[in-house]
């Protein structure tokens, strides 16, 4: 038995194999008014029927102007509920568990006029200057996240992830080359983070684990590390996130002194950083769609889980067919849809 095709729970939380669809935006499909269309329907669910144990629904947002366009999905009104309780059902009836990742894009919301932040401090020349967000409006972004999440548990998902990477507002926060701030936001930058987290925990089942995805080190010149990461994170778990999804970078130009190599695994080293330094679950990801990659990661200790972004865009089924190359077995066995057996 292949170690992908384990059965993983933590919590109430029990996954039939240990592969997770990361969270993509679909933007070019126009979700009107952030609600999904028939296209976010087709696609998740056919990630369903392809064997995923795990589905990240993409970077929803807790309010309109904390989408990246004007075209990305939002869970800022209790009508957005039904349409993404139709993809969760469904997903669910194929076996596998959904969760929405929550987000504000911060100062990287391209349709803005102008975007908030902790400082005003633009990306780079291209993007609009952001508005810094005063205290008030900090404390309101903190219920927001917490009003999203009691919608994404109100259409029913199995758990939820914070975005807390790439650049997006909770990660502008706790980066000290993006909070330049002078109150307690800025005195302590994993506040803002640590709230959020406390906030929606009271709204989510005392059985349902919290993801967060976090950006293991940033690749700006003066950018943090992972020992820095490792310290934000420490307080992001005592604070109650029970899985750190670990990517990389975004918050910023690619600068000289720290670059990613996006090689097969690159991002898995800072996986296991953050899974030895704080004893908690982990889900590695980047360039890991080789099947015997991805095996011999999870063989190796390093990750608890193992994401599958750009492969899960190429194919469906990617889950299944990794499964079936690993086990060499004919299809006979359980990883693919009885009615498609035939053609294996
Ligand atoms: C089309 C596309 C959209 C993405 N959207 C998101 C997103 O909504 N949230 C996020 O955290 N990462 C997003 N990512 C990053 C992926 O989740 C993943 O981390 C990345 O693609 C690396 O994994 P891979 O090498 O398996 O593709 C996106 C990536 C792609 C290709």
């Amino acid at each position: 038995m292949s170690r992908l095709s384990e059965a993983f729970s933590l919590k109430g939380l029990e996954l039939k194999n240990r592969i997770v669809m990361p969270p993509m935006c679909q933007y070019s499909v126009t979700a009107k008014d952030g609600i999904p269309n028939e296209w976010h329907y087709i696609h998740y669910v056919s990630r369903a029927v392809g064997g995923t144990g795990l589905i990240i629904i993409e970077m929803t947002n807790v309010e309109p102007d904390g989408r990246i366009t004007d075209q990305c999905l939002g869970l800022w009104s209790d009508e957005h509920v039904p349409p993404f309780a139709r993809i969760i059902r469904e997903c669910q009836k194929h076996g596998a568990k959904v969760a929405i990742q929550i987000a504000h894009a911060g100062r990287k919301a391209q349709d803005a006029n102008p975007p908030v932040a902790p400082s005003a401090l633009a990306f780079d020349s291209s993007y609009k200057l952001p508005r810094a967000l005063d205290t008030e409006e900090v404390r309101t972004m903190v219920h927001q996240f917490r009003e999203a999440v009691r919608r994404a548990v109100a259409a029913g998902v199995d758990t939820v992830e914070l975005h807390g990477a790439h650049g997006y507002l909770i990660h502008e926060f706790h980066s000290p080359s993006l909070n330049k701030r002078e109150d307690e936001y800025g005195d302590d930058p994993a506040l803002f983070g640590v709230e959020v987290i406390r906030a929606v925990k009271e709204v989510m089942p005392p059985g349902m684990p919290l993801i967060m995805r976090i950006s293991a080190v940033e690749y700006m010149d003066g950018g943090y590390g992972l020992e820095y990461m490792i310290r934000i994170a420490a307080r992001y778990k005592e604070a109650g996130v029970d899985i750190f999804h670990v990517s990389t970078g975004g918050e910023g130009p690619v600068g000289k002194e720290r670059q990613p190599s996006y090689s097969p695994g690159y991002q898995v080293g800072m996986a296991r950083g953050i899974k030895e330094a704080l004893q908690v679950p982990v889900i590695a990801v980047g360039v890991l769609e080789e099947p015997s990659l991805a095996e011999q990661v999870l063989e190796s200790g390093a990750t608890d889980l193992v994401a599958v972004g750009r492969g899960m865009l190429r194919d469906p089924y990617w889950a299944s067919h990794a499964l079936l190359s690993l086990s060499g077995e004919n299809g006979k066995e359980a990883h693919v849809p009885r009615p498609y057996k035939r053609a294996y």
